[in-house]
């Protein structure tokens, strides 16, 4: 598995900590359509994370831990110091790991304060420090990656940023094309990510509010991109990579793709608490995940159908949700 070839088009699941976890990429990987994960972050702060460590926090890094459907996931890390981030990505890949990526998007304030994530879009020499230590500590045959913003608060940061990914050896760049300031309120760079794609070498993944194939073919149009990072649509839309395959020509992988909007919601969490019933470890945890689910589709879509909010708010245990789920 090589995760990214530059001459095929790749649709990639965004990393997405707190949310986008081991049980949800089961889901995920359960529906099908995507190529290969991004994990949530794994913090580097004073020491090397060990190997067991990656695992307790990725546990699906070598496989799937619920249901049997296999989605590979390359490793991200989150750190700024190139010794430990270098350390980390060896215990990475001792844990299993096939290719690393390197965050320096998150603009969380807790990570800005250890000056990690998106701090360091402000100094592009420390990314070609971080990832050249990252490159040289693995094997040729493990890529490693970046994720970026645009830039701390000028989309044509990216230029010099995307210049010093690729100084630091990257194999390719993910773009998220908005700055730091502008966290995620409405509206997204394409132009930037166009210019900048034809500055470097290395393949660009575009990436920002992705949330249909119409959304899809405006990036293609203005980019010119053929890699694609979805985040919350997937969320909002638990078949989209499918209706951006169907769209994109790409090879269909499923037949059973219900077409209205409820339905595939509905599908979605009946598949999600079938999945990890099993392993839930209280009655609370898979109503909580859901309305956290859901919580999130309501910040980006006043789509959601009431009963699945009734269900929602009203489920105390997995029964319970799949009861109110499967009546409407
Ligand atoms: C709740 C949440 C958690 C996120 N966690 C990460 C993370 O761990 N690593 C990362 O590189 N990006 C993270 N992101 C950013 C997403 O990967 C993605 O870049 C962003 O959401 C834009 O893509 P989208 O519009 O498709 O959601 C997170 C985003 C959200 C909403």
């Amino acid at each position: 598995m090589n995760f990214l070839d530059p001459n095929q088009t790749a649709l990639v699941l965004a990393p997405m900590e707190g949310v986008m976890d081991a049980p949800m990429r089961a889901l995920i990987a359960d529906l099908g359509g995507f190529d290969y994960g991004v994990s949530e972050f794994v913090r580097v702060g004073q020491e090397v994370v060990s190997a067991a460590r990656i695992l307790q926090e990725i546990p699906d890094l070598n496989g799937p831990v619920f249901g049997r459907a296999r989605l590979p996931i390359q490793l991200q890390i989150l750190g700024d110091s190139p010794e430990l981030m270098a350390g980390t990505a060896i215990e990475a890949c001792i844990a299993g790991a096939r290719a690393i990526d390197i965050n320096f998007g998150c603009p969380a304030p807790t990570i800005l304060r250890r000056s990690g994530g998106s701090a360091l879009l402000r100094t592009p020499c420390a990314l070609t420090d971080i990832l050249s230590a990252v490159r040289k500590a693995l094997p040729a045959q493990i890529p490693v990656s970046a994720k970026v913003r645009l830039g701390w608060e000028n989309p044509n940061e990216i230029d010099e940023i995307a210049k010093a990914v690729e100084a630091g050896g990257a194999s390719w760049l993910t773009i998220h094309a908005r700055t730091k300031q502008e966290r995620y309120q409405p509206g997204v760079h394409w132009d930037a990510v166009a210019r900048v794609r034809s500055k470097i070498s290395i393949p660009v993944i575009a990436n920002g509010d992705l949330f249909s194939s119409e959304d899809v073919a405006r990036c293609i149009a203005e980019t010119g991109c053929s890699h694609f990072m979805i985040g919350r649509g997937i969320l909002k839309n638990p078949f989209l990579a499918h209706d951006i395959r169907q769209s994109l020509k790409l090879p269909i992988l499923r037949a059973d793709v219900p077409l209205n909007h409820s339905d595939r919601l509905r599908m979605g969490i009946e598949r999600y608490v079938q999945l990890i019933q099993d392993q839930a470890d209280n009655a609370g945890f898979i109503p909580s995940r859901v309305k956290q689910w859901v919580g999130m589709v309501r910040d980006i879509s006043d789509e959601v159908p009431r009963p699945v909010l009734m269900a929602v708010k009203n489920a105390r245990t997995a029964g319970e949700l799949l009861q109110m789920v499967s009546a409407f």
